[in-house]
């Protein structure tokens, strides 16, 4: 459930108290309001009283996009779990990296192979399951859309597949990335050289008119 219906209105801890009473077997509270839709200021505080108040466990969500936010989630409001919507679809690897923080374990790096196997594999998933390569073609992009924004400048990549007409040329440019991905992985700094637009220099990098 949301924390409330609008700000006049923050009544999840209400709610949440109620399905226990009839039989819940946990709740997850959602930091924003209804009427936040996907902006609002974060306040968890209601999944902070929620959690005090129940015996169920009580699990908070709301924008967790890497180890750090939940972790925070965890301090903020002492719930029993989280839930990660987006940024699992981002980074699949998020759920386990968590688990490693939780556990005192070094965090789980994933390399340029394993990136591939998920994205292929998601693709090749949705291949079976669409009958219209129309379907399938939408729903590859929208989650490379999602996924190449934690690949090293999936920037370069996202528009490629975006503009992809056929599943054969996205496959193509998927492969021609990691292609580079690997080489980028094994030392070849010139890997992404005629890759990225001369125009826009890779995030986090200064164009040489921005340097001097
Ligand atoms: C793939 C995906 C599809 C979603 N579709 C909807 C939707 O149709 N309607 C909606 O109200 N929220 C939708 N959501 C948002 C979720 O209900 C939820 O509010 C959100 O994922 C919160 O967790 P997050 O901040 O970790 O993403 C979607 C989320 C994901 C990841």
């Amino acid at each position: 459930m949301r924390s409330g219906f609008d700000a006049a209105h923050r009544n999840a801890p209400d709610i949440a108290a109620i399905c226990e009473a009839e039989g819940a077997s946990a709740v997850a509270i959602h930091w924003r309001t209804r009427e936040d839709k996907y902006g609002g200021e974060r306040a968890v505080d209601k999944i902070a009283e929620a959690k005090a108040r129940l015996k169920i466990p009580v699990l908070g969500n709301g924008d967790i996009v890497d180890v750090e936010s939940a972790l925070r989630m965890f301090r903020e409001t002492g719930c029993d779990g989280v839930l990660i919507g987006r940024g699992a679809v981002r980074n699949p690897w998020l759920l386990r990296q968590v688990s490693d923080a939780l556990a005192g374990r070094p965090i789980t790096v994933v390399n340029a192979a394993e990136q591939r196997r998920v994205m292929f594999t998601y693709f090749d998933d949705l291949i079976r399951r669409f009958n219209r390569p129309a379907g399938a073609i939408g729903r590859m992009k929208m989650f490379a859309g999602y996924f190449s924004k934690q690949l090293p400048h999936g920037d370069a990549l996202r528009p490629r597949l975006q503009r992809a007409e056929t599943v054969e040329a996205l496959y193509e440019h998927a492969l021609a990335y990691f292609e580079r991905l690997d080489r980028h992985e094994a030392g070849d700094e010139a890997a992404f050289e005629a890759y990225l637009p001369p125009e826009r220099p890779a995030r986090g990098e200064l164009s040489a008119e921005q340097a001097v």
